[in-house]
C-alpha cells in the first residue's frame, strides 16, 4: 500500500546488498521536478494519486530493466500496480533473461499507512524519507542524508491519501492474488517500528 515504507525500508536494503534500487515514483517525481515530457505527462495523474497510465510506466520500467541487467541484481520498488503491468513485467523479465528471487507484499493496515503519510517529510534533493514522529530529521528542515530541504509532498495532503488507498484497494489489491501463489512470493507484516519491520524483511530476503 501507499506509504507502507517501501521507499524507506527499500533504499536501506539495496544499500545493504549493494544493489540499485530502482524506485518508480522517484524516477516519476524526479521527472515532474525537471519538467520533462514524461514529467509533465505524470504530473496530473500523481498531483490526485491516480496511477501514471500503464503504457507509460511499463516503457519506462523497460528502460530501466535494460541498464539493470548489467547490475548484479536490483530492487524494484512501486511496480507492478495492476495486474497489466504484472503480466507485462513477466514478460519483460523473461525477454531480458533476468529470475527474481522474492516478490514482497509489506502489509500494512490502512489506519498506519495515513498517519505515516501524514507526518512523512521528503528531501527534495535527494527523495529521502523522514517522518515527523516517528524518524524525525536530525536537524529541523534538513535532510541527514544530503543537507536538503525537507517538504511534504502535494500527495500527502488528506484527499489525495484518500484516493492513494481508494486506487490501491481497487487496483493493487487484486494483482496480489497473481503473485500469492508463486513460490517467490513474502507476505511481510509492515505493522512495527522501522527497525523491527527491517529485520523481518531482512530474514525473508536472506531465507
Ligand atoms: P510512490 O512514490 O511509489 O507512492 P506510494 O506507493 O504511494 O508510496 P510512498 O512513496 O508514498 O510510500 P512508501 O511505501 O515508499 O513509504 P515510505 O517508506 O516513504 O508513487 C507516487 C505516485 O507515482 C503514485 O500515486 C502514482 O501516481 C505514480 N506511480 C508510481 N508507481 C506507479 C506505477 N507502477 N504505475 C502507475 N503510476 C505509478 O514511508 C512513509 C512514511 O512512513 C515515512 O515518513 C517513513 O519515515 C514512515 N515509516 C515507514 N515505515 C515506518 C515504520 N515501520 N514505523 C513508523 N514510520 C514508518
Amino acid at each position: 500500500p501507499p506509504g507502507a515504507g517501501k521507499g524507506t525500508q527499500g533504499r536501506r536494503l539495496a544499500e545493504e546488498l549493494d544493489i540499485p534500487a530502482c524506485i518508480i515514483g522517484e524516477i516519476l517525481r524526479t521527472a515532474v521536478k525537471d519538467e520533462t515530457r514524461l514529467g509533465k505527462l505524470a504530473k496530473q495523474y500523481m498531483e490526485s494519486g491516480r496511477l501514471v497510465p500503464d503504457d507509460v510506466v511499463i516503457d519506462l520500467i523497460e528502460r530501466r530493466i535494460s541498464l539493470a541487467q548489467a547490475s548484479c541484481g536490483f530492487l524494484l520498488d512501486g511496480f507492478p500496480r495492476n495486474v497489466v503491468q504484472a503480466k507485462a513485467l513477466t514478460g519483460l523479465l523473461a525477454k531480458h533473461g533476468i529470475n527474481v528471487n522474492r516478490v514482497v507484499f509489506l502489509e500494512v493496515p490502512e489506519a498506519a499507512v495515513v498517519e505515516r503519510l501524514s507526518g512523512r517529510l521528503s528531501c527534495r534533493a535527494c527523495g529521502f524519507g523522514f517522518h515527523r514522529h516517528y524518524s524525525p530529521p536530525r536537524t529541523q528542515g534538513r535532510c541527514d542524508q544530503c543537507g536538503g530541504e525537507l517538504y511534504q509532498r502535494d500527495d500527502d495532503r488528506e484527499e489525495v491519501i484518500a484516493e492513494r488507498l481508494a486506487v490501491y484497494r481497487q487496483q493493487t489489491q487484486p494483482m496480489l492474488e497473481y503473485y500469492r501463489d508463486l513460490p517467490t512470493f513474502r507476505q511481510v507484516d509492515g505493522d512495527g517500528d522501522l527497525e523491527t519491520v527491517y529485520k523481518r524483511l531482512k530474514r525473508i530476503v536472506a531465507d
